[in-house]
């Protein structure tokens, strides 16, 4: 069966969230108006091109910092304001809500449902920037922290997340500024072997190549090996079914920005908190781009599971920028140019880096 998406009626206020978190309730408003399917855009539209964050100019980075702004100072009981757009992931993958119509949980992680949630989320997320800053062309940028290729080190974190003010989140380990480069050998805790071992500049990134070219280019030649294990609708989720990516190098960055002085690792580290961060969307445009450019990849069977009905089928809930709660479907978030935005593009080193 497909997963029929959450029950927005069933949602737990504090779903598993952690000690000492500072959360009120994970929980979307309900909707004042009928749930909508989803319908694609005008093809006309011009293309949101999201670009490398690094490369992003001065007026990008104004716009950028506006367009937080304007929804920081959303209310908060706005589906559209950061508060809430934060907490969707607090309540989607935290066993916050049941899936429709059942007594089960729903939880998005480690399943085959990662990719396509991330990409609906920051589609609507972008959506409503765009309408706030009343630009329809505006695009989220993409944090490259794949690349580590000098002189630019497009990994390291843009400066203009710790000077613009709608863009900066206190709750990040500091020592990971600037000239600090993401060490995908990280994990959840923060613990890095590379760190302990005190490893070089040159040591890290080739560890982080490596493991770059085994998390998406060797050992990702199966759908499942990329995207996921199958989470048939009506089942629990209780296994891990993450591919070596989600919790390689995806969750690496998750545990090499958040603070190790907070009792959670917030805001990245936690699912609860994770997308209290700016950068988490930014960091989650990288991923969807590392899908588009994996399916690309020569060798293997690299689609997604467009011959499972169950996974086409499968469903979720998003408010977009007008507020209304819009129902999606997996297979509506195949073809990104449908969805009017587009990737420059990058070189990827690691997937040359066979060693
Ligand atoms: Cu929903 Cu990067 O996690």
């Amino acid at each position: 069966l497909p997963n029929m998406g959450p029950d927005m009626y069933t949602c737990k206020k504090h779903a598993v969230v952690p000690p000492y978190s500072t959360v009120v309730s994970c929980c979307p408003p309900l909707p004042t108006r009928p749930i909508k399917d989803f319908k694609f855009e005008d093809q006309t539209l011009p293309m949101r091109v999201r670009r490398p964050a690094h490369k992003v100019d001065a007026a990008y980075i104004e716009k950028y910092n506006r367009a937080y702004r304007l929804m920081r100072a959303l209310p908060q009981d706005d589906p559209r304001s950061f508060h809430q757009q934060s907490n969707i992931h607090c309540a989607y993958c935290g066993f916050g809500f049941k899936q429709l119509g059942i007594n089960v949980t729903l939880e998005m992680h480690g399943t085959w449902l990662t990719f396509p949630f991330h990409r609906w989320y920051i589609y609507f997320h972008e959506r409503i920037l765009a309408s706030l800053l009343n630009d329809s062309s505006f695009a989220l940028p993409f944090w490259n922290w794949d690349s580590m290729m000098e002189p630019e080190r497009p990994s390291q974190i843009p400066e203009y997340f710790y000077t613009m003010p709608a863009l900066v989140d206190p709750l990040r380990n500091p020592r990971h500024r600037t000239p600090a480069v993401p060490d995908l050998s990280t994990d959840l805790t923060g613990r890095s072997p590379m760190d302990i071992k005190n490893a070089t500049l040159e040591e890290v990134i080739e560890s982080n190549n490596n493991l770059l070219y085994q998390t998406v280019v060797s050992g990702a030649t199966l759908p499942s090996l990329f995207l996921g294990k199958p989470l048939r609708g009506g089942v629990e989720k209780t296994s891990l079914g993450a591919s070596a990516f989600e919790v390689g190098p995806h969750g690496a960055i998750h545990g090499w920005v958040g603070d190790p002085a907070q009792p959670n690792g917030e805001d990245m580290v936690h699912l609860y908190s994770a997308a209290r961060d700016p950068i988490f969307y930014a960091h989650h445009a990288n991923c969807d781009r590392m899908w588009c450019d994996w399916k690309n990849l020569p060798g293997g069977k690299r689609t997604g599971f467009e011959d499972d009905p169950d996974w086409m089928e499968s469903q979720l809930l998003f408010y977009d920028e007008n507020a209304d709660l819009i129902r999606v479907k997996i297979k509506d978030s195949l073809d990104i140019v449908k969805l009017r935005y587009t990737y420059e593009e990058v070189d990827n080193p690691w997937a040359h880096h066979d060693s």
